[in-house]
């Protein structure tokens, strides 16, 4: 089976990758009408390399609500870098930081980057900073938390790559992905595909599925853009046939994110991640995690009390092209493929419990078998450094 796809991973001709500007997923920018938060509009990927210029915070939390800017650790950025810009700008911090904070709620490392930047403003002002010392003491937090970032995504790559060896000594695994997990959501490469990526550097990635990811189609959009530009063998599919491919034994190892880890191990990840598990199970398969520390959320004790956001019906029921999601509409203006009128059962997310995921790659380290100790093992670990 795994001939007749040989070719997926070369159908993109270098000179293509070569072509494709790279644009990073967010940036500060300081032009002289005033600083403003430079995204690249994820909505339009893969057609369109496009950046989105939010200038205020509603702006911002209009780009994080429509996708545009989205991923649980650049969600986190996002939001440090929105209190930043609240306080260069001369909005209301604490209104600017509720409002990012809350935009979505399941990725948690949202409400941590803007509560993070939020404290900094605050511990200024306390210190006796005027407004521009203040708004310098965020914009310095928010960098940080970037940089951050960056540092944790190369870290997990290590630790992922020396997990997939131990697992699969001497392997070149044919690597399950589901939504997208790259760049596009870090400061760095990312998580579960900075891993995979890692792997393909040393020669050792045989092959990377990638799950399209309905009804946003991050994985056919997204990952598979970041898998042509980096000129990975990647095959796409739909989400409905994970199922035959595992029963094809074509799948060696499962690799994902998280937008929230409880403290027992629960993980809330792209909807769709769920059903991963549940296949990797019973075909012996490892199901793997990928997440920074800040994803792992210590006071939500499990999968039952992890908020999982519902999104509109529209976003089943039409299909948009060019792809352009429509938020806080009845109707998303999109072709309808379901009789009008049609409800969706839309949840963005599903969450895994702890028995089902063989390990949690951090930047500090592996958790495995996952439990509650050994993630507040982690978390104490990382609060030392
Ligand atoms: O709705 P999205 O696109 O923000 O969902 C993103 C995911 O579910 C990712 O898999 C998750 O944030 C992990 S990214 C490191």
């Amino acid at each position: 089976m795994a001939d007749q796809y040989a070719q997926s991973g070369e159908a993109v001709r270098p000179s293509d990758v070569a072509a494709m500007p790279a644009i990073p997923a967010i940036r500060w920018d300081e032009p002289p009408e005033g600083p403003v938060l430079v995204l690249l509009d994820q909505t339009r990927l893969p057609a369109e390399e496009t950046e989105l210029v939010c200038t205020d915070p509603p702006a911002l939390v209009q780009a994080i609500r429509t996708l545009a800017v989205r991923g649980a650790p650049l969600l986190g950025i996002a939001g440090a870098y929105g209190v930043a810009l609240a306080a260069a700008r001369g909005f209301d911090v604490d209104e600017a930081a509720d409002a990012l904070a809350g935009a979505r709620p399941t990725a948690v490392n949202l409400a941590y980057g803007a509560r993070r930047a939020q404290a900094a403003y605050r511990k200024a002002v306390a210190g006796g900073a005027d407004e521009q010392q203040a708004a310098a003491a965020v914009l310095a937090t928010a960098r940080a938390l970037h940089k951050e970032d960056a540092e944790a995504s190369a870290r997990m790559a290590v630790h992922g790559l020396a997990l997939l060896d131990e697992l699969m000594p001497g392997g070149r695994p044919r690597v399950l992905t589901h939504c997208n997990t790259g760049a596009l959501v870090s400061g760095g490469e990312g998580t579960a595909f900075a891993v995979a990526l890692a792997a393909h550097r040393e020669g050792r990635l045989r092959r990377l599925w990638v799950d399209e990811t309905r009804p946003l189609l991050q994985g056919a959009r997204l990952t598979a853009y970041e898998a042509a530009r980096a000129g990975m063998p990647y095959t796409l599919l739909t989400d409905n046939a994970a199922g035959s491919l595992f029963a094809a034994g074509e799948v060696d190892a499962v690799l994902i994110g998280a937008d929230r880890i409880a403290a027992d191990g629960s993980v809330a990840n792209k909807v769709g991640s769920y059903p991963l598990a549940v296949l990797a199970r019973y075909h012996h398969v490892p199901f793997i995690v990928v997440a920074p520390v800040t994803t792992v959320d210590p006071d939500t004790p499990d999968g039952a009390a992890i908020e999982v956001e519902q999104r509109a019906s529209h976003e089943v029921t039409e299909v948009t092209v060019p792809f352009v999601p429509v938020t806080g509409a009845e109707v998303g203006g999109g072709i309808s493929v379901a009789p009008l009128g049609t409800q969706a059962y839309n949840p963005a997310f599903d969450v895994t419990p702890p028995e089902l995921v063989t390990a949690v790659v951090t930047e500090e380290g592996v958790v495995s078998p996952v439990t509650t100790e050994g993630l507040a093992e982690l978390c104490a670990r990382s609060r030392q450094v």
